[in-house]
């Protein structure tokens, strides 16, 4: 895990081509985020607070030499971008205000100052004067209640805000700060790195409990049995696994999506964790995935369910490595044969079948489809018999785009099933 130093007369410090990926994420998921925000052309304004938890200096150079923002800047300019995105394509009589107050916390103040300077240069200090971007020195977990109580404050109907908590290592966030998140702002989102390489390959009795102590998270991980889990040719696989469903069920985010990013030489796979309370949050990171797929890496499997058997860079320890899924056109017809494939099966089980909504909430979490890479392979499967959707009459629907949430899916009755699928 990379450690930079900012130093105001120095050059900047060196990113690497997978940190590069992680802005790009945030960049692209923003626009994404206000372009969905500002859906409605008579909306002049938005208001949301967005906290950058361990904002850094603000500038790298990259591994060309060139200047590359870090994430207060890329945060900014994703601002302006979106901003002249909505108004031309909205083509608006009154310009859209995105009104966010930025608030930046570091615990180093050699980057805080280094970040004042940037600012400054790249015309923000204006921002900075009015209080619409602040600067604050000290730990995340320290500030965490203020942004919240300031967020909330700013925003206190629609609980709008955005962490972006991009930690060095794993224990820098505590539970207690992302339930506080998710209990008080009611559409706040977070996004988490997590550098679950670093934990996993340095994992013994005392840093799982060092681990435990700081970030409040109860692994199911038995400290007494690690020699034994990592005799396993699967360990990895394992206690990655174990440790994303100890994380997610904990973290009280009713919406998550878990694509890992990994550096070119194999080592120091991380976590970025998107997490939220609304589905509509998870499906929007989703759509970005799939849009920008060049960037991305998603370890694990095409359809539902895709966490079954863990998702994981080195799949043994002898360093192979495991397929990633890329979100590329490929990848989004394997996803869709995969679907068709389990759709039935799945349907099953309730012999009154369920609803649209019911069915997608449930397995959202699990895929990297989005709701509407889900509805059309639903329609698909309607249409060639394979599964019934009903209207809310009861009738077969006759729908060929679009699905109600309140359509209910069943399978034909006196279907005979396949289980070898
Ligand atoms: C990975 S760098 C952040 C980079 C920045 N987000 C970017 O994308 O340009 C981590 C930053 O967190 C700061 N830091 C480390 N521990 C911290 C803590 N507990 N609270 C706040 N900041 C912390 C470090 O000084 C460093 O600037």
């Amino acid at each position: 895990m990379p450690h930079y130093d900012w130093i105001w007369g120095d050059p900047p410090p060196l990113l690497k081509r997978h940190s590069e990926v992680k802005h790009a994420l945030l960049r692209n998921y923003l626009i994404d985020y206000f372009l969905t925000l500002v859906s409605m052309p008579q909306q002049d304004k938005i208001q949301l607070t967005i906290v950058d938890g361990f904002c850094g200096g603000g500038l790298y150079q990259n591994e060309s030499g060139q200047e590359v923002p870090g994430s207060p800047l890329v945060i900014l300019e994703a601002i302006r971008e979106a901003e002249v995105l909505v108004n031309v394509r909205q083509e608006r009589r009154k310009p859209i205000k995105i009104d966010v107050e930025l608030i930046c916390i570091d615990d180093c103040s050699y980057a805080l100052d280094y970040l004042g300077h940037v600012l400054d240069e790249r015309g923000y200090g204006g921002g900075v004067a009015k209080g619409l971007i602040k600067l604050v020195k000290g730990k995340f977990a320290d500030h965490c209640g203020a942004a919240i109580q300031r967020a909330h404050s700013r925003s206190p109907r629609s609980g709008r805000a955005l962490f972006v908590l991009d930690q060095y290592g794993y224990s820098a966030v505590p539970m207690s700060c992302l339930r506080d998140i998710f209990a008080k702002l009611k559409h706040a989102e977070v996004i988490l790195t997590f550098y679950i390489d670093s934990l996993i390959s340095y994992l013994n009795e005392k840093n799982l409990a060092d681990f435990e102590l700081s970030t409040g998270m109860c692994s199911s991980v038995c400290a007494a049995d690690l020699d034994e889990i990592k005799q396993s040719p699967r360990w990895r696989v394992q206690l990655q696994s174990s440790l994303y469903q100890s994380l997610t069920s904990q973290c009280s985010a009713q919406f998550y999506t878990p694509f890992f990013i990994r550096p070119e030489r194999g080592h120091g796979d991380f976590w970025l964790l998107h997490l939220s309370q609304h589905w509509k949050a998870r499906d929007v990171m989703a759509t970005t995935h799939w849009q920008h797929h060049n960037h991305f890496a998603h370890y694990g499997k095409a359809g539902f369910h895709m966490f079954s058997t863990g998702y994981i860079g080195k799949i043994d320890d002898e360093n192979r490595l495991q397929m990633g899924f890329d979100f590329s056109e490929v990848a989004a017809t394997v996803c869709k044969e995969t679907m068709m494939a389990q759709i039935p099966a799945m349907l099953f089980e309730g012999a009154d079948g369920m609803t649209f909504e019911q069915f997608f909430l449930g397995l959202i979490n699990t895929t990297p489809a989005t709701r509407n890479m889900v509805e059309a392979t639903l329609l698909e499967l309607h249409q060639s018999g394979e599964i019934i959707v009903m209207d809310d009459a009861g009738d077969a629907s006759k729908a060929r785009v679009k699905l109600k949430a309140d359509n209910v899916l069943r399978l034909p009755s006196q279907r005979t099933f396949n289980f070898s699928i």
